[in-house]
């Protein structure tokens, strides 16, 4: 037999640091808590009320007692903000201008002065604030002769960001990207004597199809057209760094990119240019995805959750907007 020469590696052997779990906990270089997960939550205006959404398994409508139940169970497992989104009780009851958004008894208003009450400042409440649940053409602005404009769309956006705030909300969120609204917001926050409120910006929001299901669940799909004229093109990174840096000198306390998944290198490229708190949304479609693929038994749901999870914090996302966060706290998938 021909005689073989292999060669050894050299003094360097990263799989010395391999050997063991223990040894991997203690070189791992990303970590995650419980309290960087923000857990959305859909709210029906109702006392009591649990209608799953059969695009988000696991996930369901709640009535005002069962959010309560639910987030006082995340609050176990150490997860200490909710993003809470609502629309109203009756398609027919959208306008052109969406103005139950900001009805002060409204499904998202009346569920946040209930968490408040029921848990204080050991919970952070968010809430989105958008048009598209209210409106009867499903966009997230106004809309003009077919065209959805900018400026006229502020002044509903900030009304329905103050009744949130009067709601009692520690964190408004607006996420419908028209521009301007951040310094509209803080500036109709602070002369409502709502300088306390914090501003998280939907700075980065790319017009995506992995929106699916949370449309389904928010009953919020556009009737016409698409989102394309105000949310980002997938194709650009630089344009989300401008549109970072806007909504910071306009004011926003924390950023957000949107989805995360499929734009980890943005959330790497935002998290270099800015100081502020860095928030990613692992929306629904990628939440769906996971789930359809583990219930056929394609995929290990537990190991490709800690891989996405730990993925978009490695990016550099300083909180995780996640609905994976329960599932992912309670089976120590982390
Ligand atoms: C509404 C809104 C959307 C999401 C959050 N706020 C949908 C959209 O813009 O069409 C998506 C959340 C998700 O998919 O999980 N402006
Ligand atoms: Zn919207």
């Amino acid at each position: 037999m021909r005689e073989l020469k292999v060669t050894t590696p050299g003094r360097m052997r990263p799989r010395r640091l391999r050997q063991t779990q223990t040894m991997r906990d203690l070189v791992a270089e990303t970590h995650i808590a419980a309290s960087q997960f923000v857990v959305p939550r859909f709210v029906l205006p109702a006392e009591k009320a649990a209608e799953p959404i059969p695009s988000l398994p696991g996930l369901a409508q709640l009535g005002r007692d069962n959010l309560v139940a639910e987030v006082g169970a995340d609050l176990e497992l150490g997860i200490r903000a909710a993003l809470l989104f609502g629309h109203p009780e009756d398609d027919a009851t959208k306008t052109a201008d969406g103005e139950l958004a900001w009805d002060e008894q409204g499904a998202v208003q009346k569920a946040v002065r209930r968490l408040k009450q029921e848990f204080g400042d050991d919970l952070i409440v968010v809430t989105d604030v958008c048009l598209c649940a209210y409106t009867d053409h499903g966009h997230c602005g106004l809309v003009e002769d077919g065209r959805v404009v900018n400026d006229p769309s502020l002044e509903p956006i900030v009304r329905t960001a103050l009744s949130h705030a009067e709601a009692g909300a520690d964190v408004v969120a607006p996420s419908d990207m028209m521009d301007g609204r951040i310094a509209a917001i803080r500036d109709g926050l602070d002369d409502a004597s709502f300088d306390n409120v914090a501003l998280l910006a939907y700075a980065v929001k790319y017009a995506s199809a992995y929106y699916g299901p949370f449309r389904d669940a928010a009953d919020s799909a556009p009737q016409q057209g698409d989102r394309q004229s105000y949310q980002m093109d997938a194709r650009n990174v630089l344009e989300a760094i401008r549109e970072a840096e806007l909504d910071e000198d306009e004011g926003a306390d924390m950023l957000m990119v949107k989805p995360a998944l499929a734009y980890l290198d943005v959330i790497q490229a935002v998290r270099a240019e800015t100081t502020l708190p860095l928030s990613a949304y692992n929306v629904s479609g990628e939440y769906a995805m996971v789930k359809a693929a583990a219930a056929n038994g394609w995929i290990d749901e537990a190991r490709v959750v800690r891989e996405n999870l730990y993925a978009i914090a490695r990016a550099g996302a300083d909180q995780i907007i996640t609905y994976h966060a329960r599932d992912a706290l309670q089976g120590k998938w982390l």
